[in-house]
């Protein structure tokens, strides 16, 4: 587990760096995403959007991809960002997506400051309950 303390202004920035590179001419709407893994590593990733709208991939999907093909872990700490650089709300979908590679104390810059993941998503469906009920 690495216990230095988050730089969280280093992963803004890393959020807003990445937001620039965003695929988003549908939407016009780019979104950055940085976070730090179990490891001490950052990952990021932006959205990429599809002339078919539907399949179009939000930001978290691409940075839980980077997770894995960069060699796993854990999340514990994100950085979402819209394209004024400011602090956003990852949708549903990818609250669930969080959940899965960060869990319940995975901590995220929103807002209203610093939260963790299960008060951003109470009551979380998760990997636990395919076991406690499956
Ligand atoms: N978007 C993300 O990338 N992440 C979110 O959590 C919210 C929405 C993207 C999807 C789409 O490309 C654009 O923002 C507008 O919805």
């Amino acid at each position: 587990m690495n216990e230095t303390p988050i730089d969280w202004a280093q992963l803004k920035k890393d959020a807003r760096a990445v937001m620039k590179r965003a695929y988003a001419p549908y939407s016009q709407f780019p979104v950055g995403v940085a976070a730090l893994c179990d490891d001490g590593r950052t990952i990021v990733g932006c959205n990429v959007e599809n002339a078919s709208y539907g399949v179009g991939l939000c930001a978290e999907c691409g940075l839980v991809s980077e997770l894995h093909a960069s060699g796993g872990g854990r999340l514990t700490a994100v950085s979402c960002v819209d394209k004024h650089g400011n602090a956003l709300m990852p949708c549903g979908r990818c609250r669930q997506l969080l959940y899965e590679h960060g869990g319940r104390d995975m901590l995220i810059d929103t807002p209203e400051g610093i939260k963790k993941l299960h008060e951003i998503l109470p009551q979380a469906f998760g990997p636990d309950d395919l076991v406690e009920r499956g």
